[in-house]
């Protein structure tokens, strides 16, 4: 997953038409609140869920925790900066709530999960905790804060999709979105608290899935992400037809809505992305190029640790075949530095995995210990904090490096870019993506785009970030 840490503050300008049109008809909004949301896109997925729960109820979302009715932050406790982030956002809502102490606060996700008992008792100002399962009965856990009782509900469940939920979406340019097709992690890196704090792996219904892209594309959106901690391991039997719906399947049946649709998807493990996927991905025009693909480690012997359950020479045999079956292929990697006994030569290894695959973006940490996971039993902490940030400004540098030689390669090259809004620096230039999920951008010239269309582009300059060019052609309708 995607793992910078975020924060959505939602645009004022937006909620008119954005949350109002969601609302069952005769609803009245009579209360407000105001959500925050932090970690992965998972995270920021389920902030829409619970955003149309709350609409479901009458509350409306605001920009402005000081005017809100309930403040709301969706949590993450992947690494310890993450936690710490979130603590600090706390202590400036306790100040709101001193100010006015008929505010809710509520934290949700994964830290909900991991720390109820010390926000209800130790940190006061707390009223509501909600693990991520549990969105569902937040109506009912607001009536019992709102009467003074501490709400807590932390459970996680088998089978909680919320399949039938549909998401409002948050900040949206309208143009891309997120819908989840699974929750919880099977898989034990032994780094990771994920199937801890989320719960036993389920699939959501496809045709669930398959409705809500439908309804995104008729909204105006043109690209989907489907989400999910391990996207390959998506399952799922209808009940009518027997029919198996495997991750390969599910993504040519939504690249089957419109041509004019992309789809993405988000995140594959190396052990059980399958040629059929690849295959899908080479067939598809409107399946995009672009694999989040994390490697973590480059040594066999720290995968090991990790319990990855694949090896370096697995992963690069991956590698080759992603570029023989789809040879234009964008791929990107996550990567810890100083895992438990990492040794020099095990980074080393780390580094030359990444110029074999030749990364073209990383999201890159050094290794944070999670309380609870198989790594704080099992393993010391034994990389000193020097050689962990060392080791990860190397790392750093050398994807710089990768990054930009990709982007050189790419000088020259036409790209069908969809269009998704004004560029941050310029209001003269506009921002999209290729297929392959790296940024471009370009002059508007007194062109007839508009977000939404698809425009080719050739590439004349780049940085390691970005693609600079020109329209030369593209759909005005
Ligand atoms: N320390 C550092 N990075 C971690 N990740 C997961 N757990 C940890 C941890 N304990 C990283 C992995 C994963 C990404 C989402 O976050 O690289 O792929
Ligand atoms: Fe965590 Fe591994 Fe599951 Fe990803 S696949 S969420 S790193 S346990």
């Amino acid at each position: 997953m995607q793992s910078a840490l975020t924060k959505i503050i939602l645009d004022e300008s937006r909620q008119g038409e954005s949350f109002l049109s969601s609302l069952p008809e005769n609803k009245h909004f009579v209360k407000t609140f105001y959500i925050e949301s932090y970690g992965c896109q998972m995270n920021f997925s389920d902030s829409e869920i619970v955003a149309s729960i709350l609409n479901g109820v009458g509350f409306s979302a605001i920009s402005n925790p000081e005017h809100a009715d309930l403040i709301l932050i969706n949590t993450c406790s992947i690494r310890e900066k993450a936690e710490q982030t979130v603590r600090t956002r706390l202590k400036i809502f306790e100040q709101v709530k001193n100010r006015r102490p008929s505010v809710l606060v509520g934290v949700l996700g994964c830290m909900a999960e991991r720390l109820k008992s010390k926000f209800l008792e130790e940190e006061k100002l707390v009223d509501l905790v909600i693990g991520p399962d549990a969105y569902r009965t937040l109506p009912a856990l607001i009536g019992d804060a709102e009467s003074g009782l501490r709400a807590v509900n932390v459970l996680l469940s088998r089978d909680e999709t919320y399949a039938d939920i549909a998401p409002v979406r948050l900040g949206s340019n309208g143009i891309t979105a997120f819908v989840s097709i699974m929750r919880g992690c099977n898989n034990m890196c032994s780094f990771c608290v994920v199937p801890f704090t989320r719960g036993r792996e389920r699939s959501r219904n496809a045709e669930s899935i398959y409705a809500e892209c439908c309804n995104l594309f008729q909204n105006g959106f043109r690209e989907v992400t489907l989400l999910g901690q391990n996207v390959d391991s998506y399952y799922w039997v209808d009940e009518r037809s027997s029919e198996i719906v495997t991750f390969a399947n599910l993504l040519k049946k939504v690249a089957s809505i419109s041509p004019q649709l992309r789809i993405r998807f988000s995140t594959s493990h190396p052990k059980d992305i399958t040629d059929d996927v690849l295959v899908a991905i080479s067939i598809h025009p409107n399946i995009c190029k672009y694999i989040h693909l994390p490697v973590q480690s480059g040594s066999t012997r720290v995968l090991q640790q990790m319990n990855r359950t694949y090896t370096r020479e697995w992963y690069m045999a991956k590698i080759i075949r992603i570029r023989e079956l789809v040879p234009d292929c964008g791929i990107s990697s996550d990567i810890i530095s100083g895992f438990c006994t990492e040794t020099e030569e095990d980074h080393l290894a780390t580094l030359s995995v990444m110029s074999f695959a030749r990364f073209d973006m990383s999201y890159m940490f050094f290794y944070s210990e999670r309380p609870g996971t198989l790594a704080a039993r099992r393993f010391q902490d034994d990389v000193s904090e020097e050689t962990k940030k060392r080791r990860l400004s190397e790392v750093v540098k050398l994807q710089n490096q990768l990054s930009l030689e990709s982007n050189e390669r790419d000088l020259g090259k036409v790209f069908e870019v969809l269009i998704e809004g004004d560029s941050k620096k310029s209001k003269h230039e506009w921002m999209g993506r290729n297929s392959q999920n790296k940024v471009v951008i370009f002059p508007k010239s007194g062109n007839c785009f508009v977000p939404g269309n698809y425009v080719d582009v050739r590439i004349s300059a780049c940085t390691g970030a970005t693609l600079l060019g020109s329209a030369i052609s593209g759909n005005c309708n």
